[in-house]
């Protein structure tokens, strides 16, 4: 008898157990798709040149410029359309691109843009409508994913306007379960501005996070829009104090898209903000019109040997270890040993750097990497001239123009 009742109790149990699970659609994996963005994305961006002004024609014009340019074979990949693409969702609730500005559709410029080797990235919003009114897609997360899928969107950049009464981790999570339910790989770049420290919970969710407010196409200034305000390049930077720790492959901060090559900053200047990016690890997404570039522009946004400090595998963000007299000392530890170096001069006069190696103790307590000076020299050279500086045996002794950088890689001899 004891033993029915011990069958019978199993085997409710087992069925219980069967229909708990069958029955529990409902757990979500919030997670982002792994193995993407394993060094920081590269690309360009509508919005700091065109903001609402966005049509297929330009997209289009914009792939051709960065295959032509060699900007594709330095290693840019994503074309990413900011705000202002969309139109309205139809009585179902999908939505659709405004079809006098994108009257062949996104599919078929999605298909336009992986035939040149490149990706596509689009614009949403968490909330009810996005930064430039447009509809966001608080509500239909799940149905936008698809419909991004369909497309054959590979990077979607999602911006915080309208999200009243919204906590940014969760919400980015329903994006980060939507975009993982309908099975394409895309890039979720989260853009709720620093507010909520995504960088303490971001990594799972997304590929990169926006750590500041916008970027103001200046060097060293603060734009006040009354309500809100952005920030010159030398301000974002400052405002990543304290975030390195939490950077590496798959999960970046994003201190925005790049102002080079938009006609307001001086050609140090352009070179410094690149150069800077580089070190800090962040992804590089030219803001800039690709298609009448100067060759000083092409030269800055193409320069292989920065790229590749930026793309370094082992993926450590730079630091800043010294400040004197304006200039400061930014070191990043590379792969394999080398590093990079930069002498930033953030004052208006011409300095020199008088930087004797043997006497600096260099030692990054975050990747343990340490500059190894005791019976070993490392070569230098300087990666905007592309010449040598002899090796570190020898003092370093350099006049650094004013708003501009000398960057360097120490090579292992
Ligand atoms: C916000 C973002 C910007 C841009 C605009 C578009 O301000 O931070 O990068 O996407 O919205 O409206």
């Amino acid at each position: 008898m004891l033993r029915i009742k011990c069958l019978l109790l199993s085997l409710f149990l087992l069925y219980s157990l069967a229909g708990f699970t069958q029955g529990n659609n409902y757990v979500q994996d919030y997670t982002k798709f792994q193995g993407l963005a394993l060094t920081p994305p590269m690309g360009w961006n509508s919005w700091n040149k065109f903001a609402c002004n966005v049509d297929e024609k330009l997209i289009r014009e914009i792939a051709d410029a960065m295959v032509s340019s060699g900007m594709r074979d330095a290693g840019y990949t994503y074309i990413n359309i900011d705000d202002c693409w969309h139109g309205e969702r139809d009585s179902l609730g999908c939505i659709h691109p405004d079809l006098k500005r994108f009257p062949s559709g996104m599919k078929a410029l999605a298909d336009y843009i992986h035939s040149k080797g490149l990706k596509l990235g689009i614009y949403s919003d968490a909330g009810s409508m996005t930064c430039g009114g447009r509809p966001g897609s608080r509500g239909y997360e799940f149905q936008d994913a698809l419909t991004y899928a369909k497309w054959g969107v590979d990077y979607l950049k999602y911006d915080w306007c309208n999200t009243e009464g919204l906590k940014a981790e969760g919400a980015y999570k329903t994006m980060a379960a939507a975009l993982k339910k309908a099975g394409r790989p895309i890039v979720l770049s989260i853009c709720e501005w620093g507010n909520d420290k995504p960088w303490e919970w971001g990594q799972t969710v997304g590929h990169l996070w926006r750590t500041t407010g916008d970027i103001f196409n200046c060097f060293d200034c603060i734009e006040d829009h009354g309500t809100w305000k952005s920030w010159g390049v030398m301000q974002i930077l400052d405002k990543q104090d304290g975030l390195r720790k939490y950077a590496g492959p798959g999960h970046w901060n994003d201190p925005d898209m790049l102002e080079v090559g938009n006609g307001r900053l001086t050609p140090g200047e352009d070179r410094a903000h690149f150069s800077m990016w580089a070190m800090i690890a962040a992804p590089l997404i030219a803001g800039n019109d690709l298609r009448s570039m100067t060759k000083e522009t092409v030269a800055v946004l193409t320069n292989k040997e920065v790229i590749r400090i930026n793309q370094d595998s082992l993926g450590v963000q730079g630091f800043k270890f010294a400040v004197k007299d304006s200039v400061e000392t930014w070191f990043k530890p590379l792969k394999g040993g080398d590093w990079a170096v930069c002498f930033l001069n953030r004052s208006k006069q011409t300095r020199t750097v008088d930087f004797d190696w043997k006497k600096e103790v260099v030692k990054d307590d975050l990747s343990d990497a340490e500059l190894q000076m005791a019976g070993s020299e490392y070569g230098v050279k300087d990666l905007w001239t592309g010449t040598s500086l002899g090796t570190t045996s020898k003092r370093l002794k350099a006049k650094v123009p004013p708003h501009d950088i000398l960057m360097l890689r120490l090579t292992r001899k």
